[in-house]
Parts: C-alpha cells; structure tokens; sequence
C-alpha cells in the first residue's frame, strides 16, 4: 500500500456576507445570543445566480494550482455535498466538465456535514492500492439554498463554501495515517430535510407546509455531537498508535463554538492547536473542514510533521476522524 497525502488545498467562499445584525432585522433574533450560544458572527450568501459546482470547481481549480497539477492528471473526483446542484446527475460532474478534468472518473458522495472526512477515507483507497495516483476530494456546499430563512432555530447556525484536497502518493511515514468512520440511522430525523427524495416527493402540500428546508432538533444534535466528536478523535488516534497529547492541530467540524470547546476539553488541549474560523463562517457543512485546514496550512499554523486530527458529525446521523502526518512544506 502507498503512503497518501493531502498534496493541495483550495477554497472558494461566496463573497456576499450576512452577519447576525442583517438577521435580527426581520427575525426574533439578535446578534448576542447568537454569538454566546454559537460563537457565529456573519456567514456567507451566495447570489442566486451561483451553484454549488460553482464553487466546488473555484476550489478544485486553487487545489490543483497549489499541487501543482494539470486537470488532465485528475483521475477521480469525489465531491461530498448534500446541496447538489441537481438530484441527479451528480454534481462531481459539473465540477469535472467546469475545471476540464477529461481523464476523470466522478461521484458524489452524501455524509452530511462528515462528507469531507468520508471522501478523505473514500480516496485515499483509491490511492494507496495504486488504482488512481490523483484524487480531488471536495467539500461544498450551498446551505443557504436550504435552510428556512423564517426558522431562527436554523438559519442562524449555516453558511455556504467549499474546500477542495488533492490526495497523492507522498513519502512513507507522512500523509494520512487512519480514519475511523461512523454512522447510526436510526437518528434520521434529528437532522433532515422531509421532502424532495423518493420518500416524499415535492408536490403543492410539501411546498406549503416548508417540508424541503432542514428540520433539526438542536439539543438532540448537540449531545450527540459532543459525544461522538470525543469518542471518534480517540478511536482515531488509538488506531494510529498516538494519544491525545501527541495531537499538534485538531481541525473540527464547525457547527457551534460550544460543541469545538468541549471536545477541546475532552481531548486535553489547550486553545492555540484548534483551528476555528466559525465566526466568520458558519457551519458549512462538508466544506468547512476543509476550509478550516487551508486557512491554517496558508497562515503557516500548521507546518510539515506536524501530526492534524480533523474530526466531523452530521446527520445520518454520521461522524468520522482522521488522523495525519503533514506531509506539506
Ligand atoms: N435567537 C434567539 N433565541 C433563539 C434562537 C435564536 N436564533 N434560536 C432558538 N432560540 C430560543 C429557543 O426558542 C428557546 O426559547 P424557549 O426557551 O423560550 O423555548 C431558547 O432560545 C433556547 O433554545 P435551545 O434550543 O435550548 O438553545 P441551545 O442552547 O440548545 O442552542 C443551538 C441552540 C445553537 C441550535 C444548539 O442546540 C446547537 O448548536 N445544536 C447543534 C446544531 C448542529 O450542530 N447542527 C449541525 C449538525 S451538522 C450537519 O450535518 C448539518
């Protein structure tokens, strides 16, 4: 099996903000209690003109740049969202046309908000057998496509965005180290949209009654996502032969500022080895690992050697870890 690593990065963030301030001045909501119960601040829009395969290929494109790869050497791209462009065909496809990838296999890939850190372990299979040498995985999302903007419950708490990581053969003893993936169906309904699929198809009834915005129960989610981003970060870690106090970076998922501290907690950490960027950005769902791991490569945070756990949870309800060895100067 070959050594496989994350070889380039890339991102693509809409550039229309709307901050907490924008939503409060039409919902029973205001910027405080957002910020203390969430730690968000503003979010991105993108304009109704944009899809998501947009924003997957920008982000794809800076990948590849920053591998230093043609689209042409692309062999498989993997594109985790829940807000594809189409419900079928997949949105990996648009993405391949959009960026020329003419040597590409495409497939999207459905996790939720651990679509990322699914698509991570997806290719580095491909990778390691040596059945493909260059992977593009990629995290977008349009969440604002689906969320309820009359439901403060929700709306507060989402953001659109990709991310995009080419993985490759890297030298032995650097690159990824182990995944730990996880899923429970039977918390379906914690976290969903009700209509739009073959279960509920979209007619006048589902329309009127908001069945196709997300629907979540908060404090369920928040439980389990306390709990499951401790227990996977450690799986992870122990399938990897470390312990918490080897981890040098943890990049989570960001949905809620208070979900990242307690897993910082439960992990030992001190505040400077989490990378958090949920203020500015909200919870994007798949993209925001990725994004949050190239801020943090681009600001010179996180440096070769050193050893990143990126965690994740969603629905499915879903959560999954992965633990690697920067292989990157
Ligand atoms: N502004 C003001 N008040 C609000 C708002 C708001 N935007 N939203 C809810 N409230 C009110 C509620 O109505 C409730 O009022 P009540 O007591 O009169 O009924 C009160 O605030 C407290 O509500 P709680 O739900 O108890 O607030 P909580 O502290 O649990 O925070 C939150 C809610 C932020 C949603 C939290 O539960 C959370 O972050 N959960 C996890 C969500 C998450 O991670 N989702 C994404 C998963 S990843 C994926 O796959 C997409």
């Amino acid at each position: 099996m070959k050594s496989v690593g994350i070889t380039g990065l890339g991102s693509s963030l809409p550039e229309n903000i709307v901050t907490n301030r924008d939503i409060a001045n039409y919902l029973d909501t205001n910027d405080e209690w957002i910020v203390n119960r969430t730690g968000i601040s503003e979010r991105r829009k993108a304009e109704e003109h944009i899809l998501t395969s947009d924003i997957c290929a920008e982000a794809a494109q800076k990948a590849l740049d920053d591998a230093g790869l043609k689209p042409e050497e692309i062999d498989l791209i993997i594109l985790a969202t829940m807000t594809p462009d189409l419900v079928f065909p997949a949105t990996a496809c648009m993405v391949q046309e959009k960026i020329g990838a003419v040597n590409a296999a495409a497939m999207d890939l459905e996790a939720a908000c651990t679509g990322f850190i699914y698509g991570i372990a997806t290719g580095q299979q491909f990778v390691a057998t040596g059945m493909y040498r260059n992977v593009l995985v990629i995290g977008g999302e349009l969440m604002s496509r689906i969320v309820d903007w009359e439901d403060r419950n929700t709306c507060i708490l989402f953001g659109d965005g990709a991310g995009a990581a080419v993985l490759s053969p890297v030298e032995d003893g650097c690159g990824i180290m182990t995944n730990y993936l996880g899923s429970d169906g039977s918390g379906l309904e914690s976290l969903y949209v009700p209509a739009g699929g073959a279960k509920r198809p979209t007619c006048e009834e589902t329309v009127k009654q908001r069945e196709h915005f997300v629907r979540m129960n908060g404090s369920e989610v928040f439980k389990f996502a306390v709990r499951v981003m401790g227990d996977a970060s450690i799986k992870a870690l122990e399938k990897a032969g470390l312990g918490k106090e080897d981890i040098d970076f943890l990049v989570p998922h960001q949905a809620n500022i208070r979900i990242i501290e307690a897993a910082t907690k439960r992990l030992g950490l001190s505040k400077d080895k989490v990378i958090a960027n949920i203020d500015k950005y909200g919870n994007m769902s798949a993209a925001s690992i990725p994004v949050a791991l190239e801020e943090a490569v681009t600001n010179n945070r996180i440096k070769k050697g050193d050893i990143v756990l990126m965690v994740g949870f969603g629905g499915g309800l879903t959560w999954g870890a992965t633990v690697m060895k920067w292989n990157k100067d």
